[in-house]
C-alpha cells in the first residue's frame, strides 16, 4: 500500500520554472533534479520514500507534521524534507536509528489523540496515518490514551456527499490549503491553538452553511478519514478504476470512476488529467446518482398520438416502428419532411452517427445542434476573422496571462475548475477586466478583485468592443509590426477608419452601454499595454442579435494588440456543455460536413459520398428554428432528436411545443422522460456518460476518452441504437466499436487525420488539430499565420438590438447558469445538488424590487411579448437597476416561455439574453404554469401505463 500510494505522490509540486539542475545523494544515491526541488521530492523520484503526512504534491509544503524528517550532512538538528529545498553537493540521510525514534515519537502523539477504530473506519486500506504507523514501525503508544483528547467530537454531517469527522483529523492542513491554492474558495480555516486547534469551516460553521462550494478538493487532500466521501462510508473502498471523461460541462475533467463491479464508488480527479490537472467540481466529483435514477427510461416505448399511453416494446418494434414513420412521412412530405438534432451532450461518435444518418439515410441536411443555441456564432465569427471555429489555447496557457478579460462568461459557476484555475493566476497577480452586467462572483473573490468591471447594460457586447478598439486605435496602442506581418491589409485598413470614427468612442458609446467612458479607456489600455492578454467569453456574448458580431469584435480586439499565437493570450470560448465544440466538430450543422466544411463544396461532398456510397445534397437543410416553423407550416413531420431537450432548452417555449405538437413522428432518444419526451411517438432509451464509449471534445479543443464503466442499462449503446434505425432505414451501417467511427472522422477530416483511440491510449488526450503536422496535437493555434492566411479583421457595427424597454416592459432580463445545476437541470436535478438550488429564482435590484413591493422571496410575475410565468423573487446587489436575471434549470420555471425568437442574424442563435420583461407581486402561478401542470401531470400518467 506504501509503494502505491508514495508512487503516485511525490509529496511536493515540481518548480514553477526550471532555470537549472542541482546534483545530490540521498542515501548514497546521486540524484539530479531541477533547482528549487524539495529534498523530498527528489527522493521520491529516486523511489526513495520518505514518510510523510501534511506534504502531497497538489499542494505548496507546510512542514507542520516533523514526519518527513532527514539528516543533512553539515546541517545542524533534523529538517524536514518537504520544506527544504535539494541543493547542489547536498549528502542526505533518510533512515537512521534517531530518525526512526524520531518518526516514530510524532506518530506516537498523533495516534495517543486518534480513534482505533482501523476496521471499521471507512479509510481502511486507504488511510495515510495508518500506513505511516507501519512505515515508522510503532508498536506501541506510551503516553496511553486516557489524556485530553478530541474523541468525542461530532460529525458534521451537513454536506449530502462527505462527512467531516473532526475526531480522526491530525490538523495537517491539506484540507485547508486545498481549498485555498486549488479550489480558491477559503472556506477552511484552522481556529484555535495547540491542542485546541482544530479545522472548522467558516466561522466554526457548518459546511452546508459556509462558503464551501462543495468541490471535493478537502476530501481529497485530506490523508485521513476526516473528510471522506458518504458513498465510501457506505460502500467501502473501490477494487479497481476506469478514468472517463466529465459529462457537465466543456472543462472536460478526466475522472478515474473508482468501482466496485458495476457499481460507483466515487469519483475521483485524475492528476494526470490535462484539463483539470486533480481537480473538479460538484458536478464532476458528486453528481454521478442521476445515472442510476429510478426515472430512467430503461425499455423502448412507443404511441401512435401524444395523448395515447406508452406502450413498453422491443428495440426491434421500437426501431421498425420508428423507421417504418420515417418512410411513410417521406412518401407523403417529401425528403426533406424529416430530419436530426445532435446533442452536445453526446459523444463524438454518437453525433457524427447522426449526421450521417440524416445524410445519407434520411437523404437530406436537416441536421442541427443544440449549439445552434449556445456556440453557433463562436464557430462563425471565428472562422471569419481567424479561420477556425475554435479557442485559440489550453486552459494552463492561462499561467503565462498578465491581463484576463472576461466578458459574458462566469467561470466559477459554468466552468468551475476552469474558474479556479483563473483564480490561482489572479492570486499569483494578473490583472482582470470584467465586462457584465451582473456583478458575477470574480469580480470580487478572497483575494482577487477586478482592475475594472464594465457592468454593462444587457446587448451593447458589441458597442463596447467597439468602444475599447476605438481606445486602443487612436491612442497609438496597436501592434502595428504584428498586424503588418499577419493580417489583411485593406481590411485592418477599413477596421482602424471604422473604430476611429467618433460615435466609437466611449464617451458617446456611453450612453447605450451605460459604462462611464473613463473606465472604459482604462480597461483599453491595460488590456493593450498589460503583457500577455486573453479574452475568456460565454454566452454572454454569443447569444444576442449580433453575437457573431461581438465575436468577430472579439477576435478583431486580439490581433489589433497582437495577442494572439502563443501561450497566454488568444480568443477562448468557454463552451457550455461537454461536447459543444465536438458536436460542431463532427458535422452537426445543417451547412457543414465534418471538419466545418460547407456542403455545397463539390470536391468536399465528392469526399464523402464516395466513402459513404451515397448521393448528398449540395443545399444546406434546416437550421432548429427552421424545423419548427415548417413544422408549423405543416412541411416538417418528423424528428429524431437524440439527447437534446429541445422544450426546455429552446426558446419561446409556447411555439417550440405548438411545433412539435404538429409533427406526425418525434423519435426521442433520452435517458430521462424530459420535457421533449412528452411531445414524443417513440422513446428510445438512451445511456449515460458511465455507459459509453467515445469521446468527448472540450474547450480547449481537446479530444479526451470516454471509458464504459458499466453496460449500457437498457441493453443498446447510443451508437448502435442510430446504427440499427440506419440499417432498417435501407443505409447499411456497420461498425462494431466507436473505435471505427473516431477512424472513420480521422479518415474524412483533416484536422483528426491524426486522431485515434490508439494515440489518445497513448497521449491521454489529444488537442485538434492532430495531424501529420502536428502528430500530438495542437495546444496553441495560429502561432506563426492564422489558419486562414492572414487575419481578417471585420467590421462590427453596433445595431441595438430590435427587444426595447418599453413602458410596458421595463425592465431587461438576462439568463445565466448556476454552479451546482446543469443546463436543462435533467441530471443534476435528480441528485442531492438541488440542496444547493432548489428553484429558480429570479434576481432583481433593491432598487426595482422596492418601487414594485416586492420583498426577498416574494413571488413575483415575469411577462414579457413572448409569454408570462411566475418566480420567486432574490433581492441582490448583484444586479443593476434596470436589470433582472434568472436561471433555466427547473422545467416548471418556465424561464424560455419568457425569451423571445429574436435571434443572431448570422447563425439565428437566439437573444436569450435580452428580453424585455415587467416584474409584478402575484399570488398565484401564470397561466402556462397551470398549463404545464396539467400536461405535465397527464404525461406521467401515460408514462406509467406501459400496457
Ligand atoms: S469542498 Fe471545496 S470549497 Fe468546500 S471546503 Fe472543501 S475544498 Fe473548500
Ligand atoms: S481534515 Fe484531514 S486534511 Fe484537514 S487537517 Fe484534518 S486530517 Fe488534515
Ligand atoms: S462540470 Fe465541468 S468543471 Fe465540473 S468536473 Fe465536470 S468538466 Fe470539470
Ligand atoms: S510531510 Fe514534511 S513536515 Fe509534514
Amino acid at each position: 500500500m506504501i509503494e502505491t500510494i508514495l508512487s503516485r505522490d511525490l509529496g511536493t509540486p515540481p518548480p514553477a520554472v526550471i532555470t537549472d539542475y542541482v546534483t545530490l545523494s540521498i542515501d548514497g544515491q546521486r540524484v539530479t533534479v531541477p533547482a528549487g526541488t524539495s529534498v523530498m521530492r527528489a527522493a521520491a523520484l529516486s523511489s526513495i520514500n520518505i514518510p510523510k503526512l501534511c506534504a502531497t504534491d497538489s499542494l505548496e509544503p507546510f512542514g507542520s507534521c516533523r514526519l518527513c524528517l532527514v539528516e543533512i550532512e553539515g546541517r545542524r538538528g533534523y529538517p524536514a524534507s518537504c520544506t527544504t529545498p535539494a541543493e547542489e553537493g547536498m549528502v542526505v540521510r533518510t533512515q537512521s536509528p534517531k530518525l526512526q525514534q524520531l518518526r516514530k515519537g510524532v506518530m506516537e502523539l498523533y495516534i495517543s489523540d486518534h480513534p482505533l477504530d482501523c476496521l471499521t473506519c471507512p479509510a481502511n486500506g486507504n488511510c495515510e496515518l495508518q500506513d505511516m504507523a507501519g512505515v515508522t514501525g510503532l508498536r506501541e503508544v506510551r503516553y496511553g490514551y486516557d489524556g485530553a483528547n478530541h474523541l468525542k467530537l461530532k460529525k458534521d454531517e451537513s454536506n449530502p456527499y462527505f462527512t467531516f469527522d473532526s475526531s480522526k483529523c491530525i490538523v495537517c492542513n491539506r484540507c485547508v490549503r486545498a481549498c485555498e491554492e486549488t479550489q480558491g474558495t477559503f472556506a477552511l480555516t484552522i481556529s484555535g491553538r495547540g491542542f485546541d486547534s482544530r479545522v472548522s469551516p467558516g466561522q466554526d460553521q457548518p459546511f452546508m452553511a459556509s462558503e464551501c462550494v462543495s468541490c471535493g478538493a478537502c476530501v481529497e487532500a485530506c490523508p485521513t478519514a476526516t473528510l471522506q466521501e458518504n458513498t465510501v462510508i457506505w460502500l467501502g473502498q473501490a477494487e479497481h478504476k476506469v478514468t472517463t471523461t466529465c459529462a457537465y460541462c466543456g472543462v472536460g475533467c478526466s475522472l478515474n470512476a473508482e468501482m466496485k463491479g458495476n457499481e460507483v464508488v466515487r469519483m475521483v480527479p485524475a492528476k494526470d488529467g490535462k484539463a483539470n490537472e486533480g481537480h473538479a467540481c460538484v458536478k464532476g466529483r458528486f453528481a454521478w446518482g442521476y445515472a442510476t435514477h429510478k426515472d430512467r427510461i430503461t425499455k423502448p416505448m412507443i404511441r401512435a398520438k401524444i395523448t395515447d399511453p406508452w406502450r413498453e416494446v422491443s428495440w426491434d418494434e421500437a426501431l421498425d416502428y420508428a423507421a417504418s414513420e420515417f418512410r411513410r412521412i417521406q412518401a407523403k412530405h417529401g425528403r426533406d419532411a424529416i430530419g436530426g438534432i445532435v446533442s452536445s451532450r453526446c459523444t463524438n461518435e454518437e453525433g457524427y452517427l447522426v449526421q450521417k444518418l440524416v445524410r445519407a439515410a434520411f437523404g437530406n441536411n436537416n441536421v442541427d445542434t443544440c449549439a445552434r443555441v449556445c456556440h453557433s456564432p463562436t464557430g462563425y465569427g471565428l472562422k471569419q476573422t481567424l479561420g477556425e471555429s475554435a479557442g485559440t489555447q489550453s486552459f494552463k496557457s492561462i499561467e503565462h496571462t498578465d491581463v484576463v478579460l472576461v466578458i459574458g462568461a462566469n467561470p466559477t459557476d459554468g466552468h468551475p475548475v476552469f474558474g479556479s484555475r483563473m483564480k490561482r493566476r489572479l492570486r499569483q497577480g494578473a490583472r482582470l477586466i470584467v465586462i457584465d452586467p451582473r456583478r458575477i462572483d470574480l469580480v470580487e473573490a478572497p483575494h482577487v478583485r477586478a482592475d475594472h468591471h464594465l457592468q454593462l447594460r444587457p446587448g451593447t457586447n458589441v458597442a463596447i468592443l467597439s468602444a475599447l478598439a476605438h481606445v486602443i486605435v487612436t491612442e497609438g496602442l496597436l501592434a502595428e509590426e504584428f498586424i503588418a506581418e499577419r493580417c489583411e491589409e485593406r481590411a485592418f485598413s477599413q477596421w482602424r477608419e471604422f473604430v476611429a470614427r467618433p460615435e466609437n468612442s466611449p464617451e458617446v458609446t456611453e450612453e447605450a452601454t451605460g459604462v462611464p467612458a473613463q473606465q472604459v479607456r482604462a480597461a483599453a489600455r491595460l488590456y493593450a499595454t498589460g503583457g500577455n492578454a486573453a479574452i475568456y467569453y460565454g454566452l454572454g456574448v454569443t447569444e444576442h442579435a449580433q453575437g457573431s458580431t461581438a465575436v468577430m469584435a472579439i477576435a478583431n480586439l486580439a490581433m489589433a494588440t497582437g495577442n494572439v499565437g502563443r501561450e497566454g493570450v488568444g480568443v477562448n470560448p468557454l463552451r457550455g456543455q461537454n461536447n459543444v465544440q465536438g458536436s460542431c466538430d463532427i458535422g452537426s450543422f445543417p451547412h457543414e460536413l465534418p471538419g466545418y466544411r460547407h456542403v455545397s463544396d463539390g470536391t468536399v461532398r465528392g469526399m464523402f459520398e464516395q466513402a459513404w456510397g451515397v448521393p448528398l445534397q449540395p443545399e444546406p437543410g434546416l437550421r432548429i428554428p427552421n424545423m419548427f416553423e415548417a413544422a408549423l407550416d405543416g412541411s416538417f413531420m418528423g424528428l429524431y432528436c437524440q439527447g437534446e431537450d429541445i422544450v426546455q432548452s429552446d426558446p419561446n417555449t409556447q411555439h417550440v411545443t405548438a411545433a412539435l405538437s404538429a409533427m406526425e413522428c418525434i423519435v426521442v432518444q433520452d435517458i430521462f422522460l424530459n420535457e421533449t419526451a412528452k411531445y414524443a411517438h417513440v422513446l428510445l432509451p438512451g445511456s449515460s456518460f458511465l455507459e459509453k464509449d467515445g469521446t468527448f471534445t472540450n474547450a480547449e479543443r481537446r479530444i479526451s476518452r470516454v471509458r464504459k464503466v458499466m453496460p449500457p442499462r437498457a441493453g443498446m449503446a447510443d451508437w448502435e441504437v442510430t446504427m440499427a434505425l440506419s440499417n432498417r432505414l435501407g443505409y447499411p451501417m456497420n461498425y462494431r466499436h466507436p473505435a471505427e467511427i473516431m477512424d472513420e472522422i480521422a479518415q474524412l477530416t483533416p484536422t483528426f487525420a491524426g486522431v485515434s483511440y490508439a494515440r489518445l491510449e497513448q497521449l491521454g488526450s489529444i488537442q485538434w488539430p492532430c495531424n501529420d503536422a502536428a502528430p500530438e496535437g495542437t495546444p496553441t493555434m495560429h502561432i506563426n499565420e492564422f489558419v486562414r492566411g492572414k487575419g481578417r479583421f471585420i467590421i462590427t457595427q453596433y445595431v441595438a438590438t430590435s427587444e426595447k424597454v418599453t413602458r410596458k416592459y421595463p425592465l431587461v432580463l438576462t439568463t445565466g447558469r448556476i454552479l451546482s445545476q446543469y443546463n436543462v437541470g435533467a441530471q443534476t436535478r435528480r441528485t442531492e445538488n438541488v440542496r444547493w438550488h432548489a428553484e429558480d429564482r429570479l434576481e432583481i435590484h433593491p432598487h426595482d424590487a422596492q418601487e414594485r413591493g416586492i420583498a426577498d422571496g416574494d413571488w413575483v410575475g415575469i411577462q414579457s411579448r413572448a409569454g408570462e410565468t411566475v418566480l420567486r423573487a432574490l433581492v441582490t446587489e448583484r444586479m443593476q437597476p434596470g436589470v433582472v436575471y434568472t436561471t433555466f434549470h427547473f422545467p416548471e420555471s418556465g424561464a424560455n416561455v419568457i425569451t423571445t425568437e429574436n435571434s443572431d442574424w448570422a447563425t439565428n442563435c437566439p437573444e436569450y439574453k435580452v428580453t424585455a420583461v415587467q416584474v409584478m407581486p402575484v399570488r398565484q402561478p401564470s397561466e402556462w404554469q397551470r398549463e404545464y401542470e396539467r400536461f405535465n401531470t397527464a404525461q406521467l400518467g401515460l408514462a406509467e401505463v406501459r400496457a
